[in-house]
């Protein structure tokens, strides 16, 4: 799976899916989920990211996907969406848990279940992450707080979204908004 994996992504970008893998493996004890599937979840999840414009057209095509307007045209959405595609065809996985966890790794989306969470996460708090406020989500994830530390997620990317003016896709306003009428 690596080395197939490999032949899709830019180094960089190979590194950060062996990295959130380290992540979600340590995330799947402290929150009892199955280390395997969150390890598979978590290697792949990125599998689409580093796509160019015809070889994103021809997966489109091949598997029939189709994109709602927010990830039409949005590789920061649609990879996810994609990626879904190509681990479940490419690398025949086909337990929807997981698949599931790569297609709302970006946004996250309303109810989600513990291994999207960990995935949403672990692709946030990964050892090379190094925004500001990292720190303390990677403590909430330790002390086993993960809604928490995913609503300050989720409130921190609308924010940059609002500021830069973009679209916010509506499954993370109900990711967000369901965390909070939970918590
Ligand atoms: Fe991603
Ligand atoms: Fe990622």
């Amino acid at each position: 799976m690596k080395e197939k994996l490999k032949t899709l992504l830019t180094q960089t970008r190979y590194i950060h899916s062996l990295n959130v893998s380290e992540c979600a493996k340590k995330m799947a004890k402290i929150y009892n989920i199955d280390e395997e599937k969150a390890y598979i979840a978590s290697i792949l999840h990125d599998c689409a990211k580093c796509l160019n414009h015809e070889q994103m057209n021809y997966y489109l095509n091949k598997y029939n996907i189709k994109l709602d307007e927010y990830e039409k045209d949005n590789r920061a959405l649609s990879h996810a969406i994609v990626g879904a595609y190509i681990a479940e065809y490419e690398f025949n996985i086909k337990d929807k848990e997981i698949l599931n966890a790569i297609k709302y790794h970006t946004t996250g989306r309303e109810n989600m279940t513990m291994l999207e969470k960990v995935i949403y996460m672990a692709d946030l708090i990964e050892e090379d992450r190094s925004f500001e406020g990292v720190d303390e989500l990677r403590y909430l994830v330790n002390k086993g707080e993960l809604d928490k530390a995913i609503l300050i997620s989720l409130n921190n990317t609308i924010r940059i979204v609002i500021k830069r003016n973009q679209i916010i896709h509506p499954r993370t306003i109900n990711a967000r908004n369901y965390l909070v009428s939970t918590i």
